[in-house]
């Protein structure tokens, strides 16, 4: 407010009147007017300051309502604040449109008012939850609104004054609808994750299955067609004996008879019967075996813990693994004898494939392809401890890989090639096992893939 002109028109009036035969007592009044006039002047100046103070004050007031007013209108979450006994005093724009009334019919009116009566919290639980100085965190309510009944989950708590004094009470509810469909999209996209992944798993067990089946079907050719051979030279031989002995029965005589064993090649046939029968027998020995360590190896008896000897199942893993895929590689296999371990050796022997398998993918395409498996008792802190290397002369394992390999469905493989499950399933059985897996890649070139297994030379036998 201007200060109107002429406020101090008596500051610089001359305070000495000349007194010079005058009345005194006319002196003594004027000057007394003109101090009231000064002490005035001086309220009115501060009485303006305080006027523009005030409206300074004013306006900052009414830009900090008009940015809460904002927020609360910008909320998508129904806000009511009450008084301590349950009395709304205000709402924002949210719950208007949620009750479908505006702010002035909504203040005031008690909160019992707004909920529904079958909803999960009441207005009453509100109050005593408040008057304990507690929380109310996410709790279903159900608001009565013109389209019936409303779920929303509320977070509540005590708002307090300047001075600390629970003043009211803040609840602000979420639409429970939109939570519901968040989760019905979070549950629908994690079955999906857990069918594609049992998909992956059944895929790669029928892979896996499929290698074995190959692998063993190739093992089983070899001697089965060493069999199938000497069968067909042993019967030939029996058909040229028939034919002598029907010579002899004949009542051929000494010369036609020396003939005729010359012509059936009866000698021949003689010395080489015992040589195509022991033949037979080894074929025969050999599909035993196979079908032996078939049925051992893939027995799922969890149980079944013995001591048994890795030599076997590397060899087994091997000519049922690399020999069917990779015909021309080249393949050592150096284990001591009586590297023995305990445990489940059709675990062991689907770790040792995994490996094999791995090695054989590594090595596809590349001009050098050498396969190694080597082990030895090794001491240990922990007690002896049996390990075998299984080295390849692949590209190795990338750095920046390398902390990945053992999770499940980790894979570099195209589509359709790997699933990423065969290091972390055998990582699990070498835990079992109480042993571990590791990788690393060799100074030349080459992954090296170390199982470590306790030894059965240093733990009580089953
Ligand atoms: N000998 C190896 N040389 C190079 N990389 C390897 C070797 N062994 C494993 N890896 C890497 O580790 C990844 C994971 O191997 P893992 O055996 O778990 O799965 P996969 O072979 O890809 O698929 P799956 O075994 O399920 O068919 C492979 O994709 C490959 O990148
Ligand atoms: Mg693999």
């Amino acid at each position: 407010m201007p200060a109107p002109e002429g406020t101090d028109f008596l500051a610089d009036a001359p305070l000495a009147l000349t007194a010079t035969g005058a009345d005194l007592g006319a002196v003594d009044a004027d000057h007394a007017w003109i101090a009231v006039i000064r002490k005035m002047d001086e309220t009115y100046a501060e009485l303006v300051r305080q006027q523009v103070e005030l409206e300074a004050k004013n306006a900052a007031l009414e830009e900090a309502q008009g940015f809460i007013a904002g927020l609360l209108g910008s909320m998508t979450d129904v806000l009511i604040a009450c008084d301590l006994n349950g009395r709304v005093e205000q709402v924002n724009l949210a719950a208007e449109r949620a009750f479908g009334q505006g702010a002035e019919a909504l203040v005031d009116r008690a909160l019992g008012d707004l909920i529904d009566p079958a909803s999960p919290t009441s207005a009453a639980d509100v109050l005593a939850t408040m008057a304990r100085r507690q929380r109310i965190v996410d709790q279903e309510f159900t608001l009565a609104t013109p389209d019936g009944p409303h779920a929303v989950a509320v977070n509540g708590a005590l708002r307090f004054d300047p001075r600390g004094r629970a003043a009211g009470i803040v609840l602000v509810g979420r639409p429970i609808g939109e939570l519901r469909a968040a989760y019905g999209a979070l549950a629908k996209a994690h079955e999906h994750l857990k069918r594609t992944q049992q998909q992956l798993v059944h895929a790669e067990k029928m892979a896996s299955l499929g290698r074995l089946v190959a692998g063993v079907a190739h093992e089983l050719n070899n001697p089965i067609s060493f069999v199938y051979g000497n069968a067909h030279a042993l019967k030939r031989y029996v058909d040229r004996l028939i034919a002598y002995l029907d010579a002899v029965h004949g009542g051929a005589d000494g010369p036609a008879l020396a003939a005729a064993r010359a012509d059936l090649r009866i000698d021949r046939a003689l010395t080489d019967i015992p040589a195509a029968l022991s033949g037979m027998l080894e074929g025969a020995e050999r599909v035993r075996d196979i079908v032996a360590d078939l049925r051992r190896f893939s027995s799922d008896r969890r149980e079944a813990r013995e001591v048994f000897d890795m030599a076997g199942v590397a060899r087994s893993a091997v000519d049922w693994v690399a020999k069917s895929q990779m015909p021309d590689l080249t393949i050592r296999v150096d284990l001591p004898d009586g590297l023995e371990t305990i445990g489940h050796p059709g675990h062991i022997h689907q770790v040792m494939m995994n490996l094999v398998q791995n090695a054989v993918d590594a090595m596809e395409g590349r001009p050098e392809r050498q396969l190694e498996i080597t082990g030895a008792h090794v001491p240990s802190p922990e007690g002896e401890r049996v390990v075998v290397e299984v080295c390849d002369t692949g590209p190795g394992i990338a750095q920046d890989i390398m902390g990945r390999i053992f999770d499940p469905f980790f894979t570099t493989k195209p589509v359709g090639k790997g699933t990423g499950l065969g290091l972390s399933i055998c990582y699990r059985i070498a835990e079992e096992h109480d042993g571990r897996l590791e990788a690393a890649n060799r100074p030349g070139g080459g992954a090296v893939v170390r199982l470590v297994l306790p030894s059965a030379r240093a733990e009580p036998r089953p």
